[in-house]
């Protein structure tokens, strides 16, 4: 038998957890920060908000998003106000919850004047029904978190309705061990193919990634439903392991329609993994290599990829933001370093030979 939502065992708070919370804090400082600029509200949905702080007393996804709201809207005044919307299915991990909140409010007013917390006890689709209906394309720019333990009650086409609202971006904890374990079990059926929003997902993923492990095609087919049948633009995954094993146990992936959400993402998840590796795989890691890691592969994909072009430092970033493990600054070291091997010539640069990301690149045909 499962173990309840609500059972002490579940709220252990792990290595893992520690970098999930990390990854959320940064990005939303950095969301709210750019979008602060040009909107007087914004949106985080805590949609599997869990309750409140883990059995040693470690914040859970709620305090961290309050807290890095807190402090963002103080030190952007032009940003009128912060709501945080809660929601939490089980009744005592709710209730929990809303002791955490507020002890944490009440203890600090002043903290949290400009943050407006909403507190469901619900579930996340009835909530999130309600608001694609009901608000609509008048939300205010919206952050979803969506952190279930397993991978029942996410619906596709819940996913799908909220990121086609505009301005809205989703941060998924995609269980793929656990939908690969229960693949053939029929009393999961249901579930599964909810969460991809098609029937036969054993069948459509072995029939289009032949290739691919079972565990890789299911992860590719989610992350193909998501671009091609909610038609979002950048779709980002972070590899987790949680335990010495080093068997997958989940993915982090962000769902976004604007190329900084994704640049962002990408910027903090590469820091934050396991030092100079993508993704963070646990605490033995040290033997895994990446394709394309060693900044020679990426030479390569470069002039092989823009041959015959001239586009900007920035277009070259975004348009190969989902294909490269790599950031903003490996790209300037590369493009450096294929100028100066003249491979490469670079117009606009700044006053004291830097690289901005209006520079022009010019790259030769390809058996140049
Ligand atoms: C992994 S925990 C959340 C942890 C939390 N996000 C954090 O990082 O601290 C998942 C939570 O979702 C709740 N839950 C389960 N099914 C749900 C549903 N359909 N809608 C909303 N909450 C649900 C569980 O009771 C549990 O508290």
């Amino acid at each position: 038998m499962p173990l309840p939502d609500d059972s002490p065992e579940k709220w252990v708070y792990k290595e893992h957890t520690r970098v999930k919370h990390e990854i959320l804090s940064k990005y939303l400082s950095g969301w709210i920060r750019i979008l602060g600029r040009n909107h007087s509200r914004v949106c985080y949905f805590d949609c599997f908000a869990g309750k409140g702080e883990y059995e040693d007393g470690s914040k859970g996804s709620p305090l961290v998003a309050i807290e890095t709201a807190s402090r963002l809207k103080k030190q952007f005044p032009y940003l009128n106000e912060i709501v945080c919307d809660f929601i939490e299915k089980n009744e005592n991990n709710f209730m929990d919850l809303e002791r955490v909140i507020n002890i944490e409010t009440k203890t600090h007013p002043e903290k949290y004047n400009d943050v407006k917390v909403i507190l469901h006890n619900n579930n996340f689709a009835d909530i999130a029904s309600k608001i694609v209906n009901k608000v609509g394309d008048r939300l205010a720019p919206s952050f979803f978190f969506i952190d279930p333990f397993g991978f029942s009650g996410v619906p596709f086409e819940i996913v799908k309705n909220i990121l086609s609202i505009k301005r809205t971006e989703v941060f998924i904890t995609f269980m793929v061990r656990d939908v690969n374990r229960f693949l053939d079990s029929s009393r999961h059926q249901i579930n599964i193919a909810d969460l991809y929003g098609i029937e036969n997902v054993q069948e459509t993923s072995k029939l289009k990634y032949p290739n691919l492990s079972r565990e890789e095609a299911l992860l590719r087919l989610y992350r193909d439903r998501l671009h091609e049948d909610a038609n979002v633009r950048y779709i980002f995954p972070f590899k987790v392991c949680a335990d010495e094993r080093l068997q997958t146990t989940y993915y982090l992936i962000h769902a976004t329609n604007h190329p900084k959400g994704c640049k962002l993402m990408k910027e903090i998840m590469c820091k934050t993994g396991t030092e100079g590796r993508f993704g963070y795989f646990g605490p033995a890691e040290g033997q895994l290599t990446l394709e394309l890691y060693d900044k020679s592969g990426l030479k390569n994909f470069l002039l092989k990829r823009f041959a015959s072009r001239r586009l900007s430092f920035e277009d070259i970033i975004n348009e190969t933001l989902m294909d490269t493990y790599f950031i903003e600054k490996d790209y300037r070291t590369v493009l450096r370093e294929l100028e100066k091997g003249g491979y490469i010539s670079i117009g606009g640069k700044g006053p004291r030979g830097g690289l901005p990301l209006t520079a022009e690149i010019t790259f030769p045909p390809r058996d140049n």
